[in-house]
């Protein structure tokens, strides 16, 4: 499966819902998530992420996101249609400590 990672939290662009063929991402106030039933491991999420915050659960260090993103995918909305990012989206990309801070 992929996961999103801290990143994504405030910069939120929303690029990947729309790529996904399985509508697996659900969406938080500030971040989205991916639930890892049910991506397929396509991969064409990846690069559509401006702010580079989905990797595939193979790389090391991301149990703790992969918990996250299966977590908050059982009970935040399903979302399938790409609206505008927040405006002060490029402000937080690459912040330290988002998940601290920001996570909703
Ligand atoms: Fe969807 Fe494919 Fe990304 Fe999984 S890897 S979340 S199936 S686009
Ligand atoms: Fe987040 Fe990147 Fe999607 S910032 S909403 S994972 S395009």
């Amino acid at each position: 499966t992929f996961v999103v990672t801290e990143n994504c939290i405030k910069c939120k662009y929303m690029d990947c819902v729309e790529v996904c063929p399985v509508d697996c991402f659900y969406e938080g106030d500030n971040m989205l998530v991916i639930n890892p039933d049910e991506c397929i491991d396509c991969g064409v999420c990846e690069p559509e992420c401006p702010a580079e915050a989905i990797k595939p659960d193979s790389e090391p260090d991301l149990e703790n996101w992969l918990k996250l993103n299966a977590e908050y995918a059982a009970v935040w909305p399903n979302i399938t249609i790409k609206r505008d990012a927040p405006a002060d989206a490029k402000s937080f990309d690459g912040v330290a400590d988002k998940l601290e801070q920001y996570f909703s």
